[in-house]
């Protein structure tokens, strides 16, 4: 595997080896000098709080030396490409790059003209791919329910549509064999494209709920009202926001789980967010597991 560019297609055997890594450095806190001596470059031409940290963190964890690329005071800013960023980078000698760009398909450009040492991990691409997202959302679902995904009923909720998390959380749930997926969500934010073949598709959030075990809510993107692909706040979060009322439809003990930024009282209550059944925490914690699992098994 010389980059991590998306879950499609990565072999059962593959994930499951990386969440057991992921594992093994979640339950083995401090540092290790796998990567002593390496250079990892976070390259992000999009914002990010998680991810970002994340993987620096994950990647000093591992004794990796880390630059911070900062586009807003980078030569970007002179119309600098991507791609000479990244030559100019692995002409100083970094190994790793860590991408997040708004462009789908932009990190697998990159990879496909990177130096043969040189390994991409994609940090989210346009609506495309999420990869370490839906890695850790699988760790944090197998952690609370188990390796046995057949037996769950998940439902995954809000703007699909332009969610390249939903994309990767759907690439893994079914490489795992989930027994059931439920996605749900406005028509005007569901793909219609193939997405969702194999799922059961509902525009109806208390049908989506009923006995599920798990329920991963999506951000809803505010700027999709602006493209008036749905109506107001209000009705949003009236037709498919988490309320505690409305988890009382899941089985007792559903997990809930958000991969951030929360719009809180749009897509989620507070009290849900912050509640028992959230997990949402856990799976910002768990990021560092599986990026510290990502970045060693590239570049270790
Ligand atoms: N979940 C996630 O990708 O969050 P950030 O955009 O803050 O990295």
């Amino acid at each position: 595997m010389p980059h991590l560019l998306t879950l499609d297609g990565l072999a059962r055997r593959e994930l499951v080896d990386l969440l057991d890594l992921a594992q093994r450095f979640a339950d083995t806190p401090g540092d290790s000098g796998l990567l002593r001596g390496i250079a990892v470059c976070t390259l992000f031409f999009e914002p990010s709080t998680r991810t970002r940290m994340s993987f620096q963190l994950a990647a000093q964890r591992l004794g990796a030396h880390v630059l911070n690329f900062d586009v807003s005071t980078s030569s970007a800013r002179k119309g600098e490409t991507a791609l000479d960023t990244m030559r100019n980078l692995e002409a100083m000698g970094v190994r790793g790059f860590v991408v997040r760009h708004q462009d789908d398909g932009a990190v697998a450009a990159l990879a496909a003209v990177a130096l043969p040492r040189t390994a991409l991990l994609n940090a989210g691409d346009g609506r495309s791919a999420h990869p370490t997202q839906g890695l850790l959302d699988m760790l944090t679902l197998r952690q609370a329910k188990g390796a046995d995904f057949s037996r769950l009923k998940v439902a995954i909720v809000g703007d699909v549509k332009h969610s390249r998390v939903a994309r990767s959380d759907l690439h893994a749930l079914r490489t795992l064999g989930t027994g059931e997926i439920r996605v749900c969500g406005p028509v005007s934010l569901l793909p219609d494209d193939g997405t969702l073949d194999g799922c059961r598709v509902t525009h109806d959030f208390d049908e989506a709920l009923e006995d599920v075990d798990a329920v991963m809510m999506l951000r809803l993107q505010r700027e999709r009202m602006e493209e008036g692909l749905i109506g107001s706040l209000d009705e949003y979060h009236a037709d498919y926001g988490l309320t505690t009322t409305r988890l009382r439809r899941a089985a007792p003990d559903a997990i809930v789980m958000h991969p951030g930024p929360i719009n809180r009282g749009v897509e989620i209550t507070d009290e849900v967010a912050d509640g028992p059944q959230s997990l949402i925490l856990r799976q910002v914690a768990n990021g560092v597991a599986v990026r510290m699992a990502a970045l060693a098994r590239l570049l270790g």
